[in-house]
């Protein structure tokens, strides 16, 4: 690929007329301005509407400041806050790390040495003050009047969790073994998260729409002998026989990887579609979740690990090879999602919180399994999607729970703004106070039908900056008296983050101006190590920028200090908030018979925010056509997913793809094509190109 990444950061977002479209805060109706406003204080009616855990802007910045000249002492104090089984020793730093591999491996430390347990910190200790009778989850089927909706309550998800992390034992799970879960969305989701980490076992989550090659290489790559998964899940009006893929994933892994699932645990759905196929159960090897837990008792020790033991091991997508295997450890994450939760969405009491993420995500590990119970929050888990059965149904779940905050995804938020606003209106969304977005920028006029039709203009929007490898927010606007929100900015460094921009030679650019968004000191969340490839970590995260953790994302700093974020410099693409390698996806698409080769890039898409556009080499004798299209969509399925979906195909003919003398593709140039551009010579310097003559062919077959 070509490697200068200044070169791909978006341009800024465009600056908006009207300065303050919400002078109406008090009475007009919510309407979006015609254009969205450029600046929104922080609602009245949001600050008046609650108590604060951080009042106002001010106190903000003595906190960030005290965060950062004191980390070890800021953190420390937090995390005393916790239950230590046994404290961090008092004659070493609390604190160490290590960002520069000139000088020597990467780590990052805290706490190490102290002992403690997250689940007991999200369960027990809520039961022990008296919160056993609190609701933790509100659980919200697919459907919404199937009959499996129910409540539960700490005391009663801690009996489960004991009664799982029995069952689990039993399958022969110990200390620091993977156990992977293959499972929809629900309840048992992050009970088998919480009985993991209560036995000190590792847990790594696949999202219930991986492919069997995908959930087979993450079982061999976790080197995970037990699998939780479930027989199947309704997803809006379709059904997905998850067992059926989780079956062919062990088929796969001891074929291809020669690893061996001897165990897997079988959640009864409750929604298998009558007179389809029978649940297929192999004798030995996997047990229903009802018959796993069966006679277990309702209470079970901890095992209190080491603050920097491993908790769990997400794979997310990187710009070359095999998806990185994210390793997360107890103490700092545990610490860090506790904190970014309690204070980007100032959870109180009482408060509802409702964040649509799956677990097979970070988004679901932080804001669903982890952060929400360390605070003993109550919160809606849903199952199913926003659109079924209609656009409404976010809304439905708001106002039949109450619901204080809520979290999605801007591309979310842009499917229902498109479906109109009358699925809002129609219900009741007036308990919102936190309106929270994560996942890509969001675009102005999706932050405005955020803010002016689901909240009212009553709620403030948290634009939440942040990846699988930071662990929790590192970038929002806090709901704090005193912040003027910037639509599509996330403006406000966390506790403890120290941002930098640096230019393509690393050179840090201050004040006001654009480049790629470093870390440079650690903060407790931050990620530990790539599973089973710790040379890797450095290399992709490390070594570029010696000295700093480098995001893979570019941002710009304005005039008042606040960070916009203006999407990836490297070769991922996100695709409805979720991140797809185009590595990973070119060599599923060169995997179909008749391909040569292939590269694909991003272009801007109205609801999904980007969308994947792929050049097709084409080998001599084959047509491009749409039966062609059809084998590149089934193979991506198999290899990724359905998520991975292509968009547009250019088949390219015997010239093949812009490269440079010494073979690298030009993907900027593709980049350009794919939007249309280039028809005027304005394609910038084409001087590398081996053969620029392959040029005349792309840009005679784009829209073809
Ligand atoms: C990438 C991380 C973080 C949980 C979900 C995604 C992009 C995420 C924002 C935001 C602009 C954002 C970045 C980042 N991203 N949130 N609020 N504004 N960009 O986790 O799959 O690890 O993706 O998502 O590009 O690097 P992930």
């Amino acid at each position: 690929t070509d490697a200068p990444a200044s070169s791909v950061v978006k341009p800024h977002p465009p600056e908006m007329e009207n300065k303050s479209a919400d002078a109406d805060a008090c009475g007009a109706p919510a309407v979006p301005a015609a254009s969205p406003p450029k600046e929104v204080p922080v609602p009245a009616a949001y600050l008046e509407s609650t108590s604060h855990h951080l009042p106002s802007l001010d106190e903000y910045n003595a906190l960030y400041a005290r965060s950062v000249a004191d980390p070890a002492a800021f953190w420390s104090d937090i995390a005393r806050e916790f239950h230590w089984h046994k404290p961090w020793p008092a004659d070493t730093p609390p604190i160490a790390w290590n960002y520069d591999p000139r000088a020597g491996p990467v780590f990052t430390h805290f706490w190490k040495g102290g002992q403690t347990n997250i689940c007991y910190n999200a369960l027990d200790v809520h039961v022990a003050a008296g919160g056993g009778d609190t609701v933790a989850f509100f659980f919200e089927p697919n459907d919404p009047d199937d009959g499996r909706a129910r409540t539960v309550t700490y005391a009663a998800l801690l009996a489960d969790v004991c009664r799982t992390a029995h069952a689990l034992r039993a399958a022969g799970v110990g200390r620091g073994d993977a156990v992977v879960t293959y499972m929809p969305m629900g309840v048992e989701l992050p009970t088998v998260m919480l009985a993991a980490a209560r036995i000190g076992a590792v847990h790594s989550v696949v999202f219930g729409g991986f492919s069997p090659v995908a959930l087979a290489g993450r079982l061999a790559a976790a080197n995970a002998a037990v699998m939780v998964t479930c027989d199947g899940v309704r997803r809006g009006s379709k059904w997905i026989d998850l067992k059926a893929v989780a079956d062919e994933a062990v088929a796969i892994a001891a074929r291809e990887h020669n690893h061996t699932v001897r165990s897997q645990i079988v959640v009864a759905s409750g929604s298998r579609p009558a007179g389809g196929e029978d649940v297929l159960m192999t004798p030995g090897r996997d047990v229903w979740w009802d018959d796993a837990l069966q006679g277990h008792p309702s209470t079970c020790d901890v095992v209190w690990v080491d603050a920097e033991d491993p908790l769990f091991c997400l794979f997310t997508s990187g710009s070359t090879g095999a998806p990185k295997g994210i390793v997360h450890t107890v103490g700092g994450y545990m610490v860090g999602a506790a904190t970014t939760f309690k204070y980007s969405f100032n959870y109180m009491p009482g408060d509802v919180f409702f964040c649509t993420a799956d677990c097979g995500w970070i988004t679901g590990h932080t804001y669903v399994t982890y952060g929400p119970l360390l605070n003993r929050a109550t919160q809606v888990v849903f199952e199913g999607i926003p659109t079924h059965p209609d656009a409404g149904r976010l809304w439905g779940i708001v106002a039949k729970y109450g619901v204080t905050a809520v979290y999605t995804a801007p591309t979310a938020l842009r499917s229902l703004k498109r479906a109109g606003d009358e699925f809002v209106t129609s219900h009741n969304t007036s308990s919102l106070k936190i309106l929270g977005t994560v996942g890509e920028p969001i675009n102005p006029e999706a932050w405005d039908w955020y803010y002016s039709i689901v909240g009212n203009r009553r709620a403030t929007v948290v634009d939440s900056y942040w990846q699988t490898e930071t662990g929790g927010h590192v970038v929002a606007p806090l709901p704090v008296a005193g912040l003027v929100l910037k639509p599509g900015a996330a403006q406000l460094p966390h506790f403890g983050v120290v941002p930098a921009l640096l230019d393509d030679d690393g050179k840090v650019v201050e004040g006001e101006g654009s480049g790629h968004l470093v870390i440079s000191a650690p903060w407790p969340s931050a990620l530990r190590t790539l599973m089973g490839d710790h040379k890797r970590m450095e290399s992709i995260y490390f070594t570029r920028f010696p000295g700093y953790y480098a995001t893979g994302d570019g941002a710009r700093r304005d005039a008042d200090g606040h960070l916009w974020l203006t999407g990836r410099t490297d070769d991922v693409l996100n695709v409805s908030a979720h991140l797809l390698g185009t590595a990973e996806i070119e060599s599923a698409i060169v995997a179909v018979p008749g391909i040569a080769e292939s590269a694909v890039v991003g272009v801007p898409h109205e609801v999904t925010g980007e969308a994947i556009y792929a050049f097709v080499v084409l080998m001599p004798g084959t047509k491009g056509g749409d039966a062609l299209r059809a084998e590149i969509t089934a193979s991506l399925r198999v290899r990724i997913g359905p998520i991975a979906r292509v968009e547009t195909i250019q088949w390219v003919g015997a010239r093949g793809l812009p490269k440079t003398r010494s073979g690298k593709i030009l993907r900027r140039l593709l980049r350009k094509i794919a939007v249309g551009g280039g028809r005027d010579g304005d394609l910038g310097d084409v001087s590398t190109l081996a053969d620029p003559d392959v040029l005349t062919d792309l840009l005679d077959g784009y829209g073809k």
